[in-house]
């Protein structure tokens, strides 16, 4: 029996493993419990990896109720190929319309999102924003927290929280995925964040391609805000 006031999201993929015995790799996958929903928040970039973590973490595809694809980059979508084995005709939310035709020919189901997008009462699809590539991000919401899950923020990180407390007149609380800061200059980084704070944002997860001097950066200034990760590791919220 799972705890339906609380929220699950187990890392399945990432650039690194929390525990020794979930193999890593350049990319993300996020599996969610919440609100008598469970799916997939992107599916890394490897099907066997996406497969053995998934086994590792004793999570049955054949339970999960869709899929949403955060932009179609190889690192995001390399295991919708084991999907298709395992859950044939499953939903599965995309972006754009470029990988279509492929989610279709593979016997799954594609389903283009164009605006903000309420899948349920307290899960929210966001509307895809310019990158390139073009780029959406999921939101979880009760009265009392907002959590943002983000794929690789190519649209730039402050832009698609900006666009979030534009459509729900709110920040979200907690941030949890890939911010796209690994090339950027420490300067950038701390305006970034101190953005972020200041918008409202009370808790990152700085997961995936958000950069080791980025994770560095905040565990070091803001203990507090700094959310761990890795394949292997469930955050309950
Ligand atoms: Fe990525
Ligand atoms: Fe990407």
């Amino acid at each position: 029996m799972r705890d339906e006031d609380k929220i699950k999201i187990f890392i399945v993929v990432d650039n690194t493993s929390y525990r020794n015995d979930f193999e890593s790799a350049w990319g993300l996958s996020l599996y969610v419990e919440a609100y008598k929903h469970s799916f997939l928040f992107d599916t890394g970039p490897d099907p066997g990896v996406f497969r053995r973590n998934l086994e590792r973490a004793d999570i049955d595809l054949r339970s999960i109720d869709f899929v949403v694809i955060s932009h179609c980059h190889k690192d995001h979508t390399g295991g919708l190929e084991y999907i298709t084995e395992r859950r044939p005709g499953l939903q599965i939310y995309i972006p754009d319309e470029s990988r279509r035709h492929y989610i279709q020919e593979v016997g799954l189901r594609p389903s283009v999102i164009k605006d903000l997008t309420k899948i349920s009462e307290n899960i929210f699809i966001t509307k895809p924003l310019e990158g390139p590539p073009i780029e959406q991000s999921l939101v979880i919401k009760n009265d009392d927290k907002m959590i943002l899950l983000v794929g690789c923020s190519h649209p730039g990180i402050t832009n698609i929280v900006r666009e979030v407390v534009y459509m729900f007149k709110k920040s979200p609380e907690i941030i949890i995925g890939g911010l796209h800061l690994f090339n950027v200059s420490t300067e950038r980084v701390k305006e970034i964040v101190e953005e972020l704070i200041s918008i409202g944002v009370k808790k990152i997860f700085p997961i995936h391609c958000s950069g080791e001097k980025t994770r560095e950066y905040i565990k070091t200034n803001y203990p507090e805000i700094y959310g761990d990760g890795g394949a292997g590791m469930i955050i309950e919220l």
